[in-house]
């Protein structure tokens, strides 16, 4: 089977990490966010992915090949002049799509369990144009909105619907025929706004209801939400995968489920989690608490820093007794000096921090 994976799209809403790489490059759980997907799509035998890209295309191109390689998947790339949406690079790819086997079309900031294989005998079973993952959730304006019946066939999506429509909103995971092929422009078009309400209202549209956790982490508060949503699957699936606590990295102290790169060093009495990631090569000093927090690679945090709810971008450096909380978003290459306090910043990159951001701010 052949993937398309949308991974265009300017990422605004997870900067400031995304001023430096593009969206689904950007590290979660330690691995670019669209690898996790790749992984998932080659465990079930597809064979092809086109990336459809509208955006630094370059750093894609290098970063993604070599896992391709590993995984023993083509990759095919899809560049589009100006941005597509979320249908146009459909119509753009079609040659590589077309044929009498479905695919798969992917957001590529979505995480979950991928439950292909499902999804696919789901496809097969009903027989029509498409299949759209689905999920259950408290914000569904935030989303697609898909009203469905018993069997799945889906009567009304809806995006971003500002009155309550239903809670069981798009999970940005497909599976089509290429018959849907005949109904996309080659132009900007929006698949959720211009293609899925034609295709419900013709039958044409089913919903699998997604086993398990989901979240779109292209928002730096549900990047930290879904971060701990997919440390408690590993904590469940393969438990073996996490840090292990007291005494594993010297004297540190280990709670709850902790992601460790195996090149990452930790100091003497560190309390690190509940639900903490830390990256490559990071170097985490003495007496240091972590929580809830995501550190990217090559960063380091100095003795006695008080690290909550935040995401340290790479190769940052964290003084001692600093103390960042409440969603702080820091860019690659900040630093942030001794005993600074950071509550609610987002903190661009290349900055230096010398002063306390008390309340909620961009430092620019
Ligand atoms: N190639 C290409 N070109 N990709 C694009 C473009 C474009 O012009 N615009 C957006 N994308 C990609 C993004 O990179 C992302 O992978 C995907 O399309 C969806 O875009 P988002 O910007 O993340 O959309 P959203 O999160 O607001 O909403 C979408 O996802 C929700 C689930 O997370 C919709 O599909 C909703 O219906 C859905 O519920
Ligand atoms: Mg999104």
């Amino acid at each position: 089977m052949k993937a398309l994976i949308l991974v265009g799209g300017y990422g605004t809403r997870l900067r400031p990490l995304t001023l430096t790489q593009p969206k689904p490059l950007v590290e979660f759980a330690n691995k670019p966010m669209m690898l996790h997907q790749m992984e998932a799509l080659a465990a079930v035998g597809v064979d092809t992915v086109v990336l459809a890209v509208s955006y630094r295309a370059e750093q894609l191109e290098a970063e993604m090949t070599v896992h391709a390689d590993r995984l023993g998947v083509k990759l095919i790339f899809s560049l589009e002049e100006e941005p597509l949406g979320t249908a146009g690079p459909l119509a753009l790819a079609r040659k590589h799509l077309e044929g009498d086997d479905p695919f798969f079309v992917l957001n590529s900031d979505v995480i979950c369990d991928f439950p292909f294989k499902q999804m696919v005998e789901f496809h097969k079973q009903h027989g029509k144009e498409g299949t759209i993952a689905v999920t259950k959730v408290e914000e569904p304006s935030k989303y697609g909105v898909v009203v469905f019946k018993e069997d799945g066939k889906i009567d009304d999506f809806v995006e971003k619907p500002q009155e309550y429509v239903g809670n069981k909103i798009n999970a940005g995971l497909y599976i089509f025929n290429s018959a849907i092929l005949d109904r996309i422009p080659l132009k900007p078009t929006s698949i959720e706004k211009e293609i899925f309400p034609q295709m419900a209202a013709s039958g044409n549209l089913y919903a699998y209801v997604l086993p398990g956790f989901w979240m779109d982490v292209g928002q730096p508060k549900d990047f930290l939400k879904g971060m701990s949503l997919f440390l408690n699957h590993v904590q469940t699936t393969r438990t073996e995968q996490l840090a292990t606590g007291p005494n594993i990295h010297g004297t540190a102290t280990i709670r709850g489920s902790v992601l460790v790169d195996p090149s990452a060093t930790v100091g003497e009495n560190c309390v690190i989690g509940p639900d903490v990631v830390i990256g490559p090569r990071v170097q985490i000093e003495g007496g240091v608490r972590i929580q809830h927090s995501t550190i990217l690679s090559d960063s380091t945090v100095g003795n006695y820093s008080w690290v909550s709810g935040s995401i340290i971008g790479r190769e940052c450096h964290i003084g001692s007794w600093v103390r960042m909380e409440n969603v702080c978003v820091l860019g690659d290459d900040v630093v942030v000096k001794d005993e600074v306090y950071l509550n609610e910043a987002s903190v661009l990159p290349h900055k230096v921090i010398a002063v306390n951001v008390p309340s909620k701010d961009i430092i620019m």
